[in-house]
């Protein structure tokens, strides 16, 4: 399989498999909720996590049934930064996904609750014993505890936290580091991580997927900061220039166009060069290179 057909294949079942998980047991009139949850899950992301989850699990041995709803646990938990990130307290951005942001289409209150939502389906999902039959007790605790740590305030949430407060400031290339390895970087070290432990990968391997997903993170934020200057909108299915607009701290403010278009690529071929520990290290390698020239 191509790197894109076996990237289309792994959208298609994360998606059938979290249309089935976004669905009320029953009805009691709190189905708007659920609805702007899907509106934000189904809008057509690329589905980098979940599909880091199940290519990690694959090269490791593992079975991609069992790494599933790990990995929609991990979009669902993505779905929800982008719905409060898209908040006006916070980006304040109206497109996200091609479309309008959530809080644009259900108002603000709903777009708080469909990201609070999200964030506790993805924990019931990952401890459902109806879903994770094939995962002994012990890997799921660890895989549940990594997701939690990861979203959270020594994670995703920390990240946040500094982004906010380095706005309209100027901090140092290292602070810099520390904000985006927590802001983008927790979540796809946590997907190597899962696929990797539901893999179960050798310690070795376990090493490997964390730097190459080291790489990738800050490869893919910095990626993602030039297309917030560089990008069309359309294509990036975002606004351009809300960066600038909220006095941002990324790495093109304080390194420059050229230097990060040459780190993007550095930190790519860093992420291939990591995973020797892999004998097949599938659809991996190529990926890592895909992501220096994404426009969306
Ligand atoms: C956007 O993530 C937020 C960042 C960490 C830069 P993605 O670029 O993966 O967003 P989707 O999931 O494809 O919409
Ligand atoms: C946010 O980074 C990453 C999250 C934790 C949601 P950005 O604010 O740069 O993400 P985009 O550009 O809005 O997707
Ligand atoms: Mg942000
Ligand atoms: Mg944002
Ligand atoms: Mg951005």
């Amino acid at each position: 399989m191509t790197l894109n057909e076996r990237l289309t294949a792994y959208s298609k079942l994360v998606e059938q498999q979290l249309l089935t998980y976004i669905q009320p047991e029953e009805d009691k009139g709190q189905g708007i909720i659920y609805e702007a949850c899907r509106y934000s899950a189904m809008a057509g992301g690329k589905r980098l996590r979940p599909a880091l989850v199940l290519e990690f699990c694959r090269v490791c041995g593992g079975d991609q049934q069992a790494a599933l709803p790990f990995a929609c646990a991990l979009e669902m938990i993505h779905t929800y930064s982008l719905i409060h990130d898209d908040l006006p307290c916070m980006d304040d951005d109206d497109l996200r996904r091609g479309k309008p942001t959530n809080h644009k289409v259900y108002g603000e209150a709903t777009a708080v609750l469909a990201g609070d939502g999200l964030l506790n389906l993805a924990f019931e999902t990952a401890s459902d014993p109806k879903n994770t039959a094939m995962v002994s007790a012990e890997t799921q605790v660890q895989a549940i505890r990594a997701l939690s740590r990861a979203s959270g305030m020594d994670g995703m949430i920390g990240g946040q936290v500094l982004d906010m407060a380095a706005e309209e400031t100027r901090i140092s290339l290292d602070q810099l580091k520390t904000l985006q390895e927590l802001k983008t970087g927790a979540l796809i070290g946590v997907a190597a991580q899962l696929g990797c432990l539901i893999g179960h990968a050798s310690e070795e391997q376990m090493a490997a997927a964390l730097e190459y997903a080291r790489c990738i993170g800050l490869a893919f934020q910095i990626q993602d900061d030039i297309l917030d200057i560089e990008g069309d909108a359309e294509t990036f299915g975002k606004s351009i220039g809300s960066d600038a607009e909220n006095g941002k701290s990324t790495y093109p403010s304080l390194l420059g166009l050229e230097r990060c278009h040459e780190l993007v690529h550095e930190l790519s071929q860093q992420a291939v060069d990591a995973l020797t520990p892999f004998t097949d290290a599938g659809i991996l390698p190529e990926l890592a290179l895909s992501l220096a020239d994404r426009q969306k």
